[in-house]
Parts: C-alpha cells; structure tokens; sequence
C-alpha cells in the first residue's frame, strides 16, 4: 500500500474545518454472522491484543500531522466486537487519546458490545475507562430468529446484557434488526416492545439486507417479502413515536438529547479520523477533502505496522463525489440539512447540485427553500432513489 493522492484536484476552500471524531476498528468476534459484511473475523486461537492496542496508538500517532490541534468530539470503538478486549486495554486506549489529541470536555464515548461476551466488573471498568455511552447488539429477543442469525447470544442472555449495561451506563442504544428470516409482523410487534421495555436512551433498528460475500447472500433465508417490511417499518416507528423517541435518521430513534454525536457527525458530513484494520477516515483540509482507508486485514495491518510500511491508502475527493457523497449523508436525515452547510462542508455552492435537486424536487422527493433541504416521507421512504440522483453520471444504473 502506497499513500498517493487523486491527479485532479476539486479545488475546493473551505473556510472552517467541520468537527472531528475518531473511529477505531476492532475487527474481530467469536463467531461471524452469516449475514454480516463487516470486516470483522472469527478469533483463531488467543487474541493479539497488547499488539492491536499497541499498534492502535502508533497508527494515532502517525496520523496526528493530518489532525493537528483539532478537538475530537466523540470517539467510538466498534467493531467487530470491541466488547472481546478487556477493560485495562480500552482504558490505555482513551488514556493514550487524551495525551495525543485534545478530547472535548463533555466527549462522547461509544463501545460496542455483544452480549455472551462481557460480564458486570468488565463493563464498569469500560466505564471507570471513560467510555459514557454503550451500544449493545441485540438483534432480536426472539430466541428462534436469533439462532437463525447464528447469535451467539439467547434471548435470556440478550435481557441480562442490557440489565448490566444500564447498571454502569446511563446511555445505552440497543441495536435491532427486522425483516428476518420467517418473521412476521407480529414477531416484529413484539421485538420493538421487548427493547421499548428494555427502557434504553436510543434505538437502532436495521431492515436486514443480504450482503455480498455472506453466507446467507450465498444461501439465501425465505425473508418476508416487501409488503410485510414496509409494515414492520411502519410498526416500527409508529410505536416508537408513541413512546417518546424522535425518529433523527432512517434506521436511529433517540430519547430527546440522546442522539449519537459521533453517528450524526458523520451524517452531517463531519470529518472522522478511522485507526484500526480496515478504518475508514475523512479529513478535510483547507484546499481539498480526502478519503483514506487502513489495510483491511488485521494480520496484514499488524505485520505492515510492524515493519513500519504504510498500512493505509488515501485520495482526494472530487468535485462530483463530494456532491453525492454530502447527499448520501444529510439526506439520511428526516430534517435534512441546512442550506448553507452544503457551501461549509464541500466548499461548492449549492448550485453545484442544481440539476439532481431540482429533479428530485419535481419527483416529490426532497422539498426545499432558500434555508434548507430535506426529504419528503416519500424521498425517506426511496432513498436509494434519490441518491442515485446525486451519482456522478459515469456511475449512475
Ligand atoms: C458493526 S455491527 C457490530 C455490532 C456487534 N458486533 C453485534 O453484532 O452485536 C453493527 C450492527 O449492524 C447491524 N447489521 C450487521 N449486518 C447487517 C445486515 N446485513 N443488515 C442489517 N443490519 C446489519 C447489526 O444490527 C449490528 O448490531
Ligand atoms: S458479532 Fe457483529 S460484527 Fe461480529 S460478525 Fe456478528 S454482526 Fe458482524
């Protein structure tokens, strides 16, 4: 891997660099999902986790040129399965964050954990780490579809999880997933009262997608069909209104307050700096945007850190891709962005993505004035479409 930069710049300017948060990837469960395509892989054999933590700090600290003086916002460890490292290797982690960077006084910091992978003295020590915000992968409490899933958690261990988190975290989000294999909408009924009885701050529910390079995309589940998903999603929603959650992005509920800072950052288009096998950042510079990507393979990422190659690979965002990718982002938001944050985040004026709104506009999918711009319910409910508006024209199906 080689650091270079795209030959044709986007001759942006920006006046103000957006906020900053930082990703850090650990990218290994105790089993993979078969339905799941992020980089994250079995643990063969013990592990290497004083070498991961350690080689973590150096990748920091070797991209601290790129970030220099720059307050972080939030951080978020996630995975993978963040919840496999013990409690003393996060809080060398945050501790080894606070001496490089400057933290926010009120920082949010978000870990990802399984549940069957930590127990009450671990999670008070992420908390004595400084982490303040929990997120917990529940899936379902559905005993039958999380075995579909391959979980290696029941539904008695998925209630105990949230139970100890909420003992040490008073932010907790649970992640959920519907449309799964044979569900039905009465199944779904039940899994979004299960996680509102849960009593937790945030919410994420998750239309189960077949991803490439999954089992389950290779053998395919019977899934519901469109019909019966459309009215989980409504159910879904509707029950959570009921309760007090504002809906602020396509697949996130939060109580009033307890909305993810990190998550909305990046759907603000914020910049976030990835450390970790296979992290993805976004970093903006005075004259130009880039894009970077750390080796995806964690061995690959420990042996180049090792011998001291670069373990990751940047580009310069073009023009066109800044514009569908800042659409790709705000739009997932139900109140959308304001006018004048397109002009502070890419350093174009808006009229650079006249055409593909003004199409949108007429299509009943985004509605706009000179303030702002945000998707209709029905531009929410086909997203795809609209983005696909916003493509580069080489790209677009
Ligand atoms: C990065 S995963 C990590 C969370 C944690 N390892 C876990 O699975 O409990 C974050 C979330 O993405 C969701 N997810 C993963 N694969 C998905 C898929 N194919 N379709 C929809 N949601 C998915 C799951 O809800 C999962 O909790
Ligand atoms: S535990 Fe989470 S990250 Fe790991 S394979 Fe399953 S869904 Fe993916």
């Amino acid at each position: 891997m080689s650091a270079s930069l795209a030959p044709l710049p986007s001759g942006v300017r920006l006046a103000q660099l957006p906020p900053l948060a930082l990703y850090v990837h650990m990218p290994w469960c105790v089993r993979k999902c078969p339905y799941c395509d992020f980089n994250s892989h079995q643990t063969k054999g013990d592990l290497p986790e004083r070498t991961y933590v350690d080689t973590l700090v150096t990748d920091l600290e070797l991209a601290l040129p790129d970030v220099w003086g720059r307050r972080v916002h939030s951080v978020f460890f996630g995975g993978g399965t963040p919840s496999l490292f013990s409690a003393a290797s996060i809080e060398t982690l945050v501790s080894a964050f606070r001496a490089r960077l400057p933290l926010a006084a009120d920082c949010e910091i978000t870990l990802e954990a399984n549940p069957g992978t930590f127990e009450t003295e671990k999670f008070r020590g992420y908390r004595e780490a400084g982490v303040n915000r929990l997120s917990i992968g529940i899936q379902s409490f559905n005993p039958k579809h999380l075995k579909a899933l391959g979980r290696i958690h029941d539904d008695g261990e998925a209630r105990r999880a949230i139970d100890i988190a909420r003992g040490s975290f008073d932010n907790v989000n649970l992640d959920l997933m519907y449309a799964l294999p044979e569900q039905t909408p009465d199944e779904a009924r039940a899994d979004v009262e299960a996680a509102l009885a849960a009593g937790t701050t945030h919410l994420s529910f998750y239309h189960l997608t077949l991803e490439p390079n999954t089992f389950f995309y290779r053998r395919p589940p019977s899934l519901p069909d469109e019909d019966a998903a459309a009215a989980m999603q409504d159910a879904i929603g509707e029950k959570l209104a009921e309760y007090g959650y504002i809906h602020y992005e396509t697949s996130a509920w939060a109580k009033t307050g307890r909305e993810c800072r990190h998550n909305l950052n990046y759907w603000r288009f914020g910049d976030y700096l990835g450390i970790g096998a296979g992290a993805h950042s976004k970093l903006s510079f005075p004259d130009r945007i880039e894009r970077s990507m750390r080796c995806k393979d964690p061995r690959n990422y420990l042996e180049r850190a090792a011998r001291g190659e670069p373990v990751q690979e940047r580009k310069e965002i073009g023009r066109a891709d800044l514009v569908f990718e800042f659409m790709m982002n705000t739009l997932r938001l139900p109140g959308g962005f304001p006018v004048s944050l397109f002009f502070e985040r890419t350093g174009l004026q808006i009229s650079a993505a006249e055409r593909p709104l003004a199409e949108a506009e007429a299509r009943g999918l985004v509605v706009r004035d000179h303030e702002r711009i945000r998707p209709t319910a029905l531009g929410q409910s086909f997203l795809n479409d609209l983005l696909q508006l916003f493509l580069p024209r080489a790209e677009r199906a």
